[in-house]
C-alpha cells in the first residue's frame, strides 16, 4: 500500500489532483489567453501547444511537481514583449477564471495567485496600476 510521504505535507501539486486536474486548467486558461480582446495580440507569433506545455511546467514545478521546465527564465521570455501594467492584470483575470472554473481548493488559488504577483516585475516594469 502507498501512504504519504514521511517528510511533511502532501505538495499543493498533490493536492489539487496532479497532472490530470493541472492540465485542463492550463488548457482553458491559455485558449482564453491567445483569444483574449486585449491581449491575445501578444500571441500572435507564438506556437500554444509549446507555450501551454510550458505554462504547465512551471506551474507544476511552483506547485512542488518533481518534472523539468523546458522554457527560459520568466524575465528571458518577456523581455522582447513590451508588457504594461494592465495587461500583466489581464493575464492574471484570466488565470483566475480558469481556477475558479475548475474549483480549486481556495488555499491553491491564493498560493498560485501570489506566485504570480511575485513574479509581476519580471514581466513589466510597471507596478499594479501604473500607465507610464
Ligand atoms: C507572472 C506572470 C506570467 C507567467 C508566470 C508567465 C509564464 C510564461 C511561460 C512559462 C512562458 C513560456 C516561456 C518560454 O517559452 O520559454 C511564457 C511565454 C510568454 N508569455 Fe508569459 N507569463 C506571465 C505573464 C505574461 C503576460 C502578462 C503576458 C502578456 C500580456 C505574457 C505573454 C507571454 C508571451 C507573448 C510569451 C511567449 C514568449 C515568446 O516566445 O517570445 N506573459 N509565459
Amino acid at each position: 500500500m502507498s501512504r504519504p510521504v514521511e517528510s511533511g505535507e502532501p505538495s499543493l501539486y498533490a493536492r489539487l489532483g496532479g497532472a490530470d486536474a493541472l492540465r485542463p486548467i492550463i488548457h482553458d486558461f491559455v485558449q482564453a489567453m491567445v483569444q483574449d480582446m486585449m491581449i491575445g495580440f501578444f500571441f500572435r507569433d507564438v506556437d500554444p501547444v509549446q507555450l501551454e506545455r510550458r505554462e504547465f511546467q512551471f506551474t507544476a514545478r511552483f506547485l512542488g511537481a518533481d518534472i523539468p521546465y523546458e522554457g527560459r527564465s520568466i524575465r528571458t521570455a518577456h523581455a522582447p514583449h513590451p508588457i504594461m501594467g494592465g495587461q500583466f492584470d489581464r493575464r492574471r483575470k484570466i488565470l483566475e477564471e480558469a481556477i475558479d472554473a475548475h474549483g480549486v481548493p481556495a488555499d491553491i488559488k491564493a498560493a498560485w495567485l501570489a506566485h504570480v504577483d511575485l513574479l509581476r516585475p519580471q514581466v513589466t516594469r510597471e507596478g499594479a496600476g501604473q500607465c507610464d
